[in-house]
Parts: C-alpha cells; structure tokens; sequence
C-alpha cells in the first residue's frame, strides 16, 4: 500500500486521484474534477462485539431511506439496541450525504460478508458511493494510473495486470466516497475497486449509502 495523501480543496490536484483526511470535510473534495476517491479518515464508531453479532445474525439491510424521517426510518429496520451505536453513525451518514449532494433520499446497504462479496475489479454504474466497513477488511481501489487497459475485460487474468503495491484500502471506520461511471462528465473513469480478499473466519460489516 501506498502511504496516505492529504490535501485541502484549495485548488491542489491530487497525484493519484484520491485524497484521505481525518477532517469529514474531506469528502466535500469529491467534487473536484480530479478526485475519483475522497476518505474520512476516522477510528470505527461501532465496537467489534457488534460486527461480530451482526455477522453472526447474518444482518442483510436493503431499504431506501427518506432523509424527512430518517431517524425513524433507521430505528425501523435496525431496532436492536445494541444496534444503537451503529444508527447514530448511519443517521450523521446518511445526513452527510444528503447535504452533500442535494437529496431527499438515500439507499442504504448494511451487509454482514464471510466471503467477498465482489472479488474482481469492477466499476459501478452509479453517479457515487459511500462505503463505510465497520469491522474487517475495508473495500480495495487502483488509483487510475494503475489500471491496465485490458483489466476490466470479462474473463481477464486480473492478477497478472496490476501491481500488488498499487493497491488502495479503506481501513474499518474509515468512510469512502468513490465515484462511478454515470457521475458527471466521469465516462470511463469510475472507481476501479473490488472487496478485499478474506481468509476463513474473517468478518466484515459493510455499509453502503447510494444517491
Ligand atoms: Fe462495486
């Protein structure tokens, strides 16, 4: 892994396209053109008894989250108590990204994995996403320099075409706004990421907040 880069919004293009800091401010970056990946650096809100209990109940959350009655919209689906933690950290989320970008609504994801969910590299057809790994590995990225033009292609050896140093990760805690493919005037230049590899017995607790 490459160290951290942590820069401001004042005018600085980033080397790689990315920017990680441990001011939330950090993620308002996203806009600017040459940013593709922008990381609050922060430690997990949510103690790992909790990552361990999701995954143990298997939690799986899919539901859209109406920013006018969020607090009630996240105690339903996550009524537990000893979820409590977790719902404060998904109310400020959820907050952030809808002053952020202007919306009335978000789409949230919480999804205990035993195994990656997504293995190869890929980009996603989605103007951006929030990503937030509680516990466990958090999600991998290749800053744009390191994308090999072959990589994406279906059935490609993907191993053999990126260099293992030129791998980015999101620490537990940390929270990633990655841009996609259909942010604007970004064809082409989505976030090429992927789940990071698991061993046996390794958890993670993912959440993911779409516009
Ligand atoms: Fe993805």
């Amino acid at each position: 892994m490459s160290s951290a880069v942590a820069m401001t919004s004042a005018g600085e293009v980033p080397p790689a396209g990315w920017l990680r800091a441990p001011e939330a401010a950090v993620l308002a970056d996203i806009f600017a053109e040459d940013v593709q990946v922008a990381v609050w650096d922060r430690p997990s809100p949510v103690g790992q008894d909790v990552v361990a209990l999701a995954c143990e109940q298997r939690l799986a959350v899919k539901s859209w989250l109406e920013i006018s009655q969020l607090e009630q919209g996240i105690l339903r689906i996550l009524s537990d108590e000893q979820y409590a933690a977790m719902r404060d950290d998904l109310f400020l989320l959820a907050d952030m990204m809808a002053c952020l970008f202007g919306v009335a609504g978000v789409g949230l994801r919480v999804t205990a994995l035993r195994q990656p969910m997504c293995p190869r590299f890929h980009v996603d057809r989605i103007p951006v996403r929030l990503l937030c790994t509680y516990g466990g590995q958090g999600s991998q990225w290749l800053p744009a320099t390191h994308v090999h033009s072959q990589l994406l292609l279906p059935g490609s050896d993907q191993g053999s075409l990126y260099p293992q140093a030129g791998v980015e990760q999101i620490g537990a805690g940390q929270v990633a706004l990655f841009k996609g493919e259909t942010w604007r005037d970004n064809p082409g230049a989505g976030v090429v990421h992927r789940s990071p590899p698991m061993s046996p017995g390794q958890q993670r607790l993912l959440v993911t907040l779409d516009i």
